[in-house]
């Protein structure tokens, strides 16, 4: 009697917990979905905190800075996508690298994004190589330290100037809409 009662026991504990587990380890979209959201956050967080503390006041800014800065963010946009499976893309309609340069539909996003400032964030989803993607995208704005190498055009750091013939992402104030990131990860089957 008493061993029954300690199973039952047992079971009336552990099973409840192991559902959780269960449920906890189960990759389901909502779990995926949640991650883009903070993989998203995390790029453009990062951004800003590495531009605040690496472009002070008339520091020098060269392509180590750069290097330092957005080829950082770059570099672990990469590690995320390749590590969760997803896209993770920058857009801008006033590009610098072109390959950054808005489609129709980013282009349509950004342009809700710029009017309607309480709007933080936007799912919908986008066909790539035939295939159906949930694409989560949020707008990037311009913080004082961007003004740096995104401020008025004469100013721009030589690296940039050389570098980037296309160049239109300069000539942006402090809460100007620079662009956005989109995070997209396959739709559900
Ligand atoms: C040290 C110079 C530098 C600073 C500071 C800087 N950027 Fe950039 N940014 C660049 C360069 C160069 C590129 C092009 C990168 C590439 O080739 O992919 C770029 C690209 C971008 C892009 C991708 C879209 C595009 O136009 O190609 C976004 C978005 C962006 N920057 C936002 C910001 C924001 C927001 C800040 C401030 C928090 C900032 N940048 C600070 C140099 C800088």
């Amino acid at each position: 009697m008493k061993r029954a009662y300690i199973i039952v026991c047992l079971h009336v504990v552990f099973l409840p917990l192991g559902i959780h587990l269960s449920l906890a380890t189960a990759d389901t979209i909502e779990a995926k979905k949640e991650r883009a959201k903070t993989a998203a956050e995390q790029i453009t967080v990062m951004r800003g905190a590495l531009a605040k503390s690496f472009i002070k006041p008339k520091s020098e800014i060269t392509l180590a800075t750069f290097k330092a800065v957005c080829g950082l963010v770059a570099d672990t946009a990469k590690e995320i996508a390749k590590e969760e499976g997803f896209k993770i893309r920058h857009s801008a309609v006033k590009f610098r690298n072109p390959m950054h340069k808005a489609t129709e539909t980013e282009a349509g996003l950004l342009e809700k994004f710029d009017k309607n400032r309480k709007l933080t964030e936007f799912w919908d989803s986008v066909k790539l190589d035939g295939k159906e993607f949930l694409r989560y995208s949020k707008p990037i704005f311009v913080e004082e330290a961007c003004l740096a190498c995104h401020g008025p055009k004469k100013s721009r750091p030589d690296f940039i100037v050389e570098k980037y013939t296309e160049d239109k992402a300069y000539g942006f104030e402090t809460g100007d809409l620079r662009g956005m990131i989109s995070v997209m990860l396959p739709a559900p089957e």
